[in-house]
């Protein structure tokens, strides 16, 4: 299979967790978008959606999908969303799509965070994939001075705005053994907006597209 095979059957697979007449928390990328694709089969089932980028926002309204803003909900039972990296510990590395802050966001307000991803995303130890830091822009430099003093080295992601207006620093060459503390330590920086570890809060399901099928991980 091939790696959108297995991210399209994790897509479809979230499903499952979907309950009908609610309200849908829907993620960012390539695995969020085969996610999207399904729940449009289901549309009619559920109330609609609050999404992390404008760019599930559009592909959701191209298919029906009634969108929300966060500010009118007062609870959402589910949040569906991929990663660059995810660890036993069911803690994750996000934000290859620029969205980090808005998946927080609403990582923070669902009750269940199901993380959907094909299998090259499983790590022992998160930090291969360079580290998402969202930054406002006259906050830059300083925020890259003390992410080489954390160990990192911060490349500033070219021509990336945010859809709140911010930039990107991927930081390379982190080996991340206390993914908690390295969250909190750099969110405390001046001018972080949003870093993309979600190890605070983790996914509580992991569904895992694997050549031999979906892998189911819970906490
Ligand atoms: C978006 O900002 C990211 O957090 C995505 O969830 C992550 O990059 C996974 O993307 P793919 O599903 O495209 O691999």
């Amino acid at each position: 299979m091939t790696q959108d095979e297995l991210k399209k059957a994790v897509g479809w697979a979230a499903l499952q967790y979907v309950q009908p007449g609610t309200l849908v928390g829907v993620g960012t990328g390539s695995t969020a978008a085969h996610f999207i694709d399904a729940l449009a089969t289901i549309k009619h089932q559920i109330e609609g959606a609050v999404s992390s980028s404008e760019a599930s926002t559009a592909k959701l309204i191209s298919l029906g999908i009634p969108v929300f803003d966060l500010n009118n909900v007062d609870a959402l039972s589910v949040y569906v969303d991929g990663a660059d990296e995810i660890n036993p510990q069911m803690q994750m590395i996000k934000g290859g799509g620029a969205a980090l802050t808005r998946e927080k966001i609403i990582a923070a307000v669902a009750k269940t965070f199901v993380c959907i991803a094909d299998a090259s995303k499983e790590v022992d130890i998160l930090g291969r994939f360079p580290l998402p830091v969202e930054v406002i822009p006259m906050a830059r430099s300083y925020v890259a001075r003390e992410l080489v003093k954390l160990g990192g080295q911060p490349e500033y992601r070219q021509h990336v705005v945010t859809d709140n207006g911010n930039i990107i620093l991927d930081v390379h060459n982190l080996r991340i053994l206390d993914p908690v503390a390295l969250e909190t330590r750099i969110n405390a920086l001046p001018g972080v907006v949003t870093v993309g570890l979600f190890a605070s809060r983790g996914a509580d399901v992991a569904l895992i597209g694997t050549a031999q099928g979906v892998k189911t991980l819970t906490r």
